[in-house]
């Protein structure tokens, strides 16, 4: 059964999202050796193995969550566009989580016109599939919007997810499932909702 997402709270959030996973991480990820669970699930195993703090592993969990917004029944007949992904994802985690995180998530696409703008070797090391969905992104940033970019409070986690994003298509790397990381998702659910109220 899919939750109306306005009932989901700080206490089922964790527990849905999880349940996203179970359901739908088999879901092909478009033109990549990997699922979409894996593919979340691998970025955020490289970065814990990498020592990284709860935020970016979190955000490299969650950064595709968009891919599964119909599950939270943000889409209605009255949209009148397409909504990104990333977009959808950001939105639909920013009541839960704190900025650090839905940036990551918001911006994940946006990161990689930052990079293959201001990091010539970036470029050269995305995949088939990465390249393509670059031009339909509006391919490089221009000077002005790397600018603008750069303005983030949050660049550095920004940059560091859109790594892990990168990294996380490994055919044969085997990861935890999604349980492993979820104290800490729900860690990061507790630091925004209790200063919040
Ligand atoms: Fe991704």
């Amino acid at each position: 059964m899919k939750p109306d997402i306005n009932n989901l709270s700080r206490d089922t959030i964790v527990e849905f999202i999880g349940s996203i996973f179970d359901r739908r991480g088999d879901e092909e990820y478009l033109g990549e050796p990997v699922n979409m669970g894996q593919h979340m699930l691998q970025g955020a195993t490289i970065a814990e193995q990498n020592d990284q703090p709860e935020e970016i592993i979190v955000g490299a969990l969650l950064h595709d969550i968009g891919h599964f917004t119909s599950e939270f029944g943000t889409f209605t007949m009255d949209d009148t566009e397409d909504r990104h992904h990333e977009d959808a994802g950001a939105e639909v985690l920013e009541r839960f989580f704190p900025s650090v995180i839905t940036d990551c998530v918001r911006y994940h696409v946006a990161a990689k016109r930052y990079l293959c703008a201001t990091r010539p070797e970036y470029f050269r090391r995305l995949s088939d599939a990465s390249v393509h969905s670059l031009n339909l992104q509006g391919g490089p940033m221009d000077a002005k919007e790397v600018a603008v970019f750069e303005q983030n409070e949050n660049l550095e986690q920004i940059i560091a997810v859109r790594y892990l994003d990168d990294a996380g298509k490994r055919p044969d790397m085997v990861t935890p499932d999604f349980w492993h990381f979820a104290p800490m998702v729900q860690r990061m659910v507790d630091r925004h909702c209790t200063t919040q109220t």
